[in-house]
């Protein structure tokens, strides 16, 4: 006999099929619109466009997703939700909350989602039981990329502390290359800050602070430790740093004007877009003091609440995100690996099968952290007041324990 699980969805996909009542397309939201991203994003609506769906592209541009996330608040508010949307961590939580998102419940459960997809995953794409949202990667922040041919002609090596850091970026600039490539938006500065709280005190640390929300680690000694590494890093800039868009920050690495950059793994996907191999031409390794933790962030796609009609596409789109051929191929372009264990990794590059043991071995020692930066450790409104505290404090820079002081009051101001 068949799973009974197997049956409802079927069910499911060929009244999609069969009854014109139903909505042929399906409209996605998200923020993909770099090069990479939409080379990633093409492979998901060709799938969905294979399954007999059209793809309704609703791309807002702005990395880190601020502007898409204001573009759906706008759609929701005004009644006309589109059928899922890219989302990140406690977004997903507030939209479930709200009452705002479906299910895909019959897909996952006759795919075995549970099963494979990692638990601190999970704790989002699901909401009391429910799964609210497809997962279809997991990128990591606590990376840094560097142009090989720099590090080679200065005879340098990936630094192991933060304080090798701050000397090979000084070798770098005498020679007139620059150490850091950076854009100034707030959630750029907000994905370094991810690192250095990560440096300065460790995984446990990092959950104390960014997770638990504990006003005595947010404001304290080692609290200022990360914004003291802020500061320097902010030395390591260009002066034309403000505004510049993340994968422009990428481009200088592959035009050999910068030597690093501290990003998700997403500007790997632009380095390969353009043909540059990894320990060839570019290098990855773990921003000093943060080897051994997995700083997390996980694309997943929300479901909005629609109309019966439209739930044939929401339950395609699902299947589709899910797919473990999918799930291998998309994430090689994106510069991510899979949401989920089970997918082969012999086409990944090193870098993303580095990334890929680094995250079972953080899994077992309980050290995967969702990244502040990316709406995984906070609730969306402490993020937006302790991301604004960090940006301020790395563009005029108070003083590390003034900015202490102010990122616990900021958190606790949001609470
Ligand atoms: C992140 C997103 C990534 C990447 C990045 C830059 O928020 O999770 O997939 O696209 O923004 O746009």
């Amino acid at each position: 006999m068949k799973h009974p699980h197997a049956i409802t969805l079927m069910t499911l996909l060929l009244a999609g099929s069969a009854a014109t009542a139903q909505d042929k397309s399906v409209e996605v939201v998200h923020w993909w619109t770099s090069g990479s991203e939409g080379a990633a994003l093409k492979v998901l609506k060709d799938d969905v466009v294979k399954r007999g769906f059209n793809w309704k592209d609703s791309a807002v541009a702005g990395g880190g997703g601020d502007n898409a996330r204001s573009a759906l608040k706008a759609r929701v508010a005004s009644g006309s939700p589109p059928d899922a949307m890219q989302m990140l961590g406690y977004s997903i939580t507030e939209y479930a909350e709200e009452g705002l998102l479906g299910n895909v419940d019959a897909v996952a459960a006759s795919e075995g989602w549970d099963k494979v997809v990692p638990l601190p995953l999970q704790k989002f794409a699901k909401f009391k039981g429910h799964w609210v949202a497809a997962p279809v990667n997991i990128h990591r922040t606590n990376w840094i990329w560097a142009n090989k041919a720099i590090f080679d002609e200065l005879k340098l090596t990936p630094p192991k502390t933060f304080d090798e850091l701050v000397a090979v970026a000084d070798k770098i600039r005498k020679a007139g290359y620059i150490p850091l490539a950076h854009g100034g938006q707030p959630w750029q500065d907000a994905t370094l800050f991810d690192s250095a709280v990560m440096s300065a005190g460790g995984p446990k640390f990092y959950k104390e602070a960014l997770i638990d929300l504990d006003p005595k680690a947010l404001s304290g000694k080692t609290m200022e430790k990360a914004f003291e590494q802020m500061q320097k890093l902010r030395t390591m800039v260009d002066p034309a740093y403000a505004g510049r868009d993340w994968n422009i920050a990428t481009s200088m690495i592959y035009h050999k004007k910068a030597a690093m950059q501290i990003m998700g793994d997403w500007a790997k996907g632009e380095f390969e877009k353009g043909k540059m191999k990894p320990n060839q031409d570019f290098l990855c390794f773990q921003y000093p003091g943060t080897e051994g933790s997995f700083i997390f962030n996980a694309d997943q796609f929300g479901f909005l609440k629609v109309s019966d009609k439209q739930m044939a596409g929401q339950a395609a789109l699902a299947s589709a995100v899910m797919d473990k051929h999918f799930q291998e191929k998309f994430n090689q372009v994106k510069g991510s690996i899979p949401a989920r264990t089970d997918v082969a990794m012999d086409g990944f590059d090193e870098c993303g099968k580095k990334s890929m043991s680094d995250m079972k071995a953080a899994l077992k020692a309980n050290t995967m952290v969702g990244s502040f930066a990316h709406g995984h450790a906070m609730h969306d409104k402490a993020k937006a007041a302790a991301t604004e505290v960090v940006a301020k404090f790395f563009d005029s820079g108070t003083s590390p324990a003034e900015a202490a002081r102010q990122l616990a009051a900021a958190v606790a101001g949001a609470k």
